[in-house]
């Protein structure tokens, strides 16, 4: 008998059925998630929000944040904003297991925008940190200091565990709450974010009404004053708008969040590198120059070779507008980078980048698209197992709304896709291998929809991509 013969009537309706859903949702072996979001409009959080709210008391610190300090993870910058005078410019911090308060002082700064007078931005860099120890911090003065913590990170090392959250696109919608709460409620804590761009969308109002920098940073404040945000600037950190006579790009980002980027030998604190437990990590910036001979790329020229995988075995970059990226929206954009900078990815075996920009979730197959010269008419993606993982993760939750519409068909670099917002974690476990998971926001729960073990392109640089169509 041969094996058709013994399958019963409902046993082939079930695998006719399974055939045709494999060509509806699985094409050229990638697929597009099934799971269709119900699109409403995203809506900004309104002025009197809980979570805007301005803590008690005259001139209390507000908008607390930290992010790395230095190179190698011993330092932390805090900043903060008082509204109504410049008040203390200290820190005070102490560790744990110690009772003696340390003080660090700093720099504060104001700035104008059209009709808008920032408060005073408070930054001060906190050095010679003891690695793997929990500090207490407090800003403000008598009866309005806060208190907050962190957690330093391990010594730097090629086996150091250590967890990453990825948010990007970010905003401040009731969407933007949900993903911030899943991200905080992840049973796998992240202990630092690494964020791809697009903070406030402050320019998306009158004006480029700056009061929403001012809200969006009490809103984040519940995560970055307790764990550093690694900063990556996206296009609406370019407030660039001559019409109302502001033509210094980033200007409201630049006062308001600091980057260490002095530490890594970079001339802008737009591009940059820091290390981190197992991790080098890598920031470009997509709306800064990086055609050849640009500071941009004669910086990270010289960068990738100082990256010793013997003791940072994870390199990891970060930019705003992705390189792969198979939604319709923002198509392209970020080609002119690919082109000049996908060959060193290649070379030096970059484990995964994450961008954002676009507003859904897309996770790319390991290609590379490096043969072309203009004459040779070698112009497809192809596998290549030393090249990286692309991660589109621009699906904080903004007021622009989810970006739904795809090209057709789904080509064949893109592993998996699928217009929801969420949050991901990347679980660097050692040298060889990553767990990472992407939770989207489903009806007030995070539900974990795509994952993915990492193999490490130095240490463990067999494939690790997905049977096709899986996730
Ligand atoms: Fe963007």
């Amino acid at each position: 008998m041969r094996p058709f013969q013994r399958l019963s009537f409902s046993s082939f309706l079930l695998l006719s059925l399974g055939l045709v859903l494999n060509l509806v949702f699985v094409c050229n072996g990638s697929s597009t998630s099934i799971f269709v979001r119900k699109v409403e409009k995203s809506i900004d959080m309104p002025l009197d929000s809980d979570v805007f709210r301005v803590p008690p008391g005259y001139n209390a610190p507000q908008q607390v944040h930290i992010t790395q300090g230095d190179h190698v993870g011993k330092a932390v910058i805090v900043s903060w904003v008082t509204e109504d005078e410049p008040g203390s410019d200290a820190v005070r911090y102490w560790s744990e297991n110690s009772k003696h308060k340390k003080l660090a002082k700093g720099k504060i700064e104001t700035y104008r925008y059209f009709n808008y007078s920032s408060g005073f931005i408070h930054h001060v860099t906190i050095r010679n940190l003891k690695y793997n120890t929990k500090y207490y911090y407090e800003v403000g003065l008598r009866n309005t200091t806060r208190q907050f913590w962190f957690t330093t990170p391990p010594a730097i090392g090629p086996d150091v565990p250590y967890t990453f959250g990825l948010i990007g696109d970010l905003g401040q919608t009731f969407d933007s709450n949900r993903t911030l709460s899943h991200y905080q409620s992840n049973s796998t804590k992240g202990q630092t974010v690494l964020f791809v761009g697009d903070l406030s969308y402050a320019d998306n109002y009158p004006n480029h009404d700056n009061v929403r920098w001012d809200t969006w940073g009490r809103f984040a404040e519940r995560s970055v004053a307790y764990q550093p945000w690694i900063w990556t600037v996206g296009n609406h950190e370019l407030d660039f708008a001559p019409e109302i006579g502001e033509t210094e790009p980033f200007k409201p980002f630049s006062h308001r969040y600091q980057t260490p980027y002095k530490a890594s030998q970079s001339t802008s604190p737009f591009w940059y590198s820091i290390k981190r437990a197992s991790a080098h990590i890598i920031v470009l910036a997509s709306y800064s120059a990086y055609g050849k001979y640009t500071p941009q790329y004669a910086w990270l020229e010289e960068e990738l070779p100082r990256v010793n995988r013997k003791k940072t075995p994870w390199l990891i970059v970060l930019m705003h507008s992705p390189w792969y990226n198979s939604n319709s929206y923002h198509y392209m954009e970020g080609e002119t980078m690919r082109v000049m900078f996908e060959s060193w990815f290649v070379k030096y075996k970059v484990d995964v980048v994450f961008a954002g920009h676009v507003h859904a979730y897309e996770r790319s197959e390991r290609v590379s698209n490096i043969a072309y010269n203009i004459v040779n008419g070698i112009c497809a993606p192809v596998k290549d197992l030393s090249a990286p993982v692309y991660i589109n993760i621009g699906d904080g939750g903004n007021i622009e709304g989810l970006a739904t519409k795809y090209t057709q068909p789904q080509p064949e670099y893109s592993a998996f896709r699928e217009a929801s917002f969420g949050h991901a974690i990347f679980d660097i476990k050692n040298r060889t291998h990553a767990y990472y998971s992407w939770h989207r926001n489903q009806d007030g729960d995070a539900v974990k929809s795509d994952s993915l073990w990492f193999f490490n392109r130095f240490w463990n640089p067999v494939d690790d991509s997905k049977p096709h169509g899986s996730h």
